[in-house]
């Protein structure tokens, strides 16, 4: 069966609507949760595939977990096996936070190597130097990823060469198990290594600095259970902030974190879009022209690549040019080409892509090549004249809980089709 989003564009967005779980910081979470002694329960978690996907690597290496109206019990006793198995693991990227977690654990890990969205080169070397730093001896064979702690498995300096979030990620998970101090210099800042230290803070780890890009350890504690609740979802905060501004409408988003924001919202005001925000939620109003931008995706805090793509498709009716640079992923213009079918002006030099700003976008039937492209067309169908059919929606699903319905209630006119396989063909 395959499926596809139907988006009849031209609706400006109005009403309000909550933020989700953050996906990116559900993926480490749950794997982390094998690292107790007793149950956890995770709260706020994505309904989102990825999380069904952990799930069931958790069940398959033998901890009892139940799933349910965004609750996790994650219950590690039952933990036995240090191999989760290809069809699984090579549908995340995420899936690799389980060779700290096993190796932590049982010792020894053989874990394939992990899949993801394909943005580019997405090599493991930072992880494989942060894990080899705490003694731990890695080869990589048949594209499998075989671990195990050596008696030299103790806390270290750890330089990362770039502060990744994978690597920074893997690090802190194996630290916390291995005996001694370990300091983690360069480290990813992103609000999802944050809440990870956090939870490993409420299992009874000791984790400072999380949120710099210097991060302390006191590894080799006890970890138990903890009830546990995930930041909002950065990224779908900003797809539907820049859904908001680019069909020039006036969105309520509640639920979600203004900081994790900023970002966004100062290259939102600056092309001439209105946000305002408070606590725990944030006003998006456009009306009027808008100004062209440029933008060069940075780590956190700087501008995120994951809302590149969607941020290029608001660009395309924005008179003038913008410039569109992407430091963190080689391969991330790869979407570029299904905007231009819906009559986008767009060039892609090297890193950078130029969009002249057209008057209006053609609904057509377009294709997802990733989660975020897949954001990427559903804000461009929303602003074209007409009709279009989104399909790769299995990366939408990855990423964007509900996504459909939380249009709808803006307003938006969209609807989800099941075609048999062998239809669907007849239909792109
Ligand atoms: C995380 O990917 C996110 N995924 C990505 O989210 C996000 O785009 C990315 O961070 C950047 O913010 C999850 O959190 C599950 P990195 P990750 O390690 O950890 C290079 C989404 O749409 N690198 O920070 O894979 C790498 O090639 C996505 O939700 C190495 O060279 O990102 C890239 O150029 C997709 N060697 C850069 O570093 C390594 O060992 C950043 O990668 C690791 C990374």
């Amino acid at each position: 069966m395959i499926e596809t989003l139907c988006i009849q564009g031209g609706v400006r967005l109005q009403g309000e609507v909550n933020v989700s779980g953050g996906k990116n910081a559900a993926v480490a979470i749950i794997p982390a949760a094998l690292l107790a002694s007793t149950p956890s329960t995770i709260e706020n978690l994505p309904d989102i595939d990825d999380v069904y996907c952990l799930r069931d690597m958790l069940k398959w290496l033998g901890a009892k977990v139940e799933f349910e109206n965004g609750v996790m019990h994650i219950d590690p006793r039952g933990l036995t096996k240090n191999n989760p198995p290809y069809d699984l693991v090579h549908k995340m990227r995420a899936s690799y936070y389980l060779l700290p977690v096993l190796l932590g654990r049982l010792g020894c890990a053989h874990v394939p190597m992990p899949g993801g969205c394909d943005i580019g080169n997405r090599p493991i070397d930072y992880t494989v130097k942060g894990l080899s730093s705490l003694g731990v001896n890695v080869e990589i064979t048949g594209g499998v990823i075989h671990a195990e702690t050596t008696d030299r498995f103790e806390g270290k300096e750890v330089f990362l060469d770039f502060p990744s979030v994978g690597a920074t990620i893997n690090t802190m998970l194996a630290a916390v198990c291995a005996k001694g101090n370990t300091t983690i210099h360069n480290a990813a800042k992103e609000p999802h290594i944050v809440d990870t230290a956090n939870f490993l803070s409420s299992m009874g780890a000791w984790v400072k600095g999380a949120g710099t890009d210097v991060i302390r350890i006191r590894g080799g504690r006890p970890l138990h259970g903890s009830t546990y609740a995930v930041i909002p979802d950065q990224i779908e905060t900003g797809t539907l902030m820049i859904a908001a501004a680019a069909t020039h409408g006036d969105v309520l988003i509640r639920g979600a974190i203004p900081t994790h924001m900023e970002s966004l919202t100062a290259k939102l005001l600056e092309m001439g879009v209105h946000v305002t925000d408070a606590d725990d939620w944030i006003r998006v109003r456009a009306d009027g022209a808008l100004r062209p931008l440029n933008i060069k995706t940075q780590v956190y805090p700087g501008f995120p690549t994951d809302l590149q793509q969607p941020m290029t498709a608001m660009l395309t009716t924005v008179m003038g040019a913008s410039y569109v640079t992407e430091t963190v992923f080689e391969n991330r213009f790869r979407y570029v080409d299904e905007l231009r079918r819906m009559g986008a002006n767009i060039r892609v030099l090297d890193r950078t892509a130029i969009v002249e700003g057209v008057e209006r976008l053609h609904g057509a039937r377009i294709t997802a090549t990733d989660l975020r492209a897949g954001a990427a067309m559903i804000v461009a169908a929303l602003i074209a004249e007409g009709d279009s059919e989104i399909a790769g929606m299995q990366y939408i699903l990855r990423g964007y809980e509900r996504i459909d319905e939380k249009l709808r209630m803006l307003g938006a006119c969209v609807t989800r089709k099941q075609y048999q396989d062998s239809a669907f063909a007849c239909v792109l």
